[in-house]
């Protein structure tokens, strides 16, 4: 049996493993890690073995969840100091998406609102918290489709960055998800992948998870978004977020901001799709999100046999950029396609 059940991430309740698809072996191997340790839990986030911002606020949730119930601290006092610790490590594993505190922020709640209950019933509460979160992300990306299909209903080829898809989430994606619920309404778009340099997200992994759903991909170096734009191939263009700030500046894979600049020139629309722990209303702008740096040598080295820049050469490798929110024509939440003026009422 698959033991990933068709999902991303998920906890194994008999054993009390996180389980997650490594990411980095995508295309040429399906890889499922078991995680048990902290040390564990903050390289797979860090290295992008679980990768995609809901996903990894899954995982980080799963993952205390885990490192509670392997606690041997029988001192309620004691034991909620060592889970305190291991949630600021695993927070502090990537900067820039906000899903991440947000579900190490939940979990931490649970001990607040449970002052007085010894640990075998806090153990049962952080678990039963991680799996609500778990469950409300199928809920809540199958929900961003349904609201995003209707408005792709003239479209025939769309155009995404990176990869947010099932493998960004626990299963259905946010980006993506429009196009995989249309698709069970008996709408098949075609969709061009951006190959996402450094890492590859669009070509290693949504040209992966979108030929195995059997919906037609084809892959396009980053700086090819223009000409298929310009000859009127792309009628809209879907992408997630890691963070949209109040205003509706959004974070998202180094290269969306181009993306919505060149979308903006050929009057084609700019979807953004996000989760409702996505959006942080506590972050006013753009300014304010933290952008996270990354090794030169994913851009020198990692996917050639020899290094294709030269030693002297510097390199500056951004992970994510900011999309103004004058150029993102809505957002696609689970409480439906928002502006921003909307974040705080609905
Ligand atoms: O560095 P990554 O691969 O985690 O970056 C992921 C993205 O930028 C995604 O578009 C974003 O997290 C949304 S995933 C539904």
């Amino acid at each position: 049996m698959d033991k990933m059940q068709g999902e991303t991430v998920r906890l194994d309740r008999a054993s009390n493993r996180l389980l997650i698809v490594d990411q980095t072996r995508f295309p040429n191997e399906k890889v499922v890690l078991e995680l048990q340790t902290l040390d564990e839990m903050v390289v797979a986030i860090q290295t992008l073995q679980v990768r995609g911002a809901p996903a990894i606020g899954v995982a980080a949730a799963l993952g205390l969840s885990v490192l509670a119930g392997e606690s041997r601290e029988t001192d309620a006092e004691k034991f909620k100091a060592e889970f305190l610790k291991n949630a600021d490590a695993i927070k502090r594993a990537r900067p820039t998406a906000v899903n991440l505190a947000w579900a190490v922020g939940q979990m931490r709640d649970v001990l607040q609102e449970n002052p007085d209950v010894p640990v075998p019933v806090l153990k049962e509460l952080l678990y039963q918290k991680a799996q609500a979160l778990h469950d409300a992300d199928v809920a809540v990306c199958r929900a961003i489709g349904e609201n995003g299909a209707p408005l792709l209903k003239t479209c025939k080829r769309v155009l995404t960055h990176c990869n947010a898809g099932r493998l960004a989430t626990v299963k259905y994606g946010t980006a993506l998800a429009p196009v995989y619920i249309a698709k069970e309404q008996g709408h098949s778009l075609s969709v061009y992948a951006d190959e996402t340099r450094p890492l590859l997200q669009g070509a290693r992994l949504t040209a992966y998870e979108l030929c195995e759903a059997g919906i037609e991909t084809t892959v396009l170096c980053d700086n090819m978004a223009s000409y298929v734009m310009g000859n009127g191939l792309v009628d809209a263009v879907l992408v997630g977020c890691d963070r949209v700030a109040a205003n509706g500046d959004t974070a998202n894979k180094i290269g969306t901001s181009g993306v919505a600049i060149l979308a903006k020139y050929y009057h084609i629309p700019f979807y953004v799709c996000a989760p409702f722990s996505t959006i942080d209303l506590n972050t006013e702008t753009g300014k304010d999100i933290p952008i996270e740096m990354r090794n030169g040598e994913e851009i020198r080295s990692l996917w050639y046999q020899k290094p294709m820049v030269p030693a002297a050469a510097k390199t500056l490798n951004p992970a994510f950029d900011i999309t103004p929110h004058e150029l993102v024509t809505a957002f696609i939440t689970e409480k439906g396609v928002l502006q921003p003026e909307d974040f705080k009422t609905v």
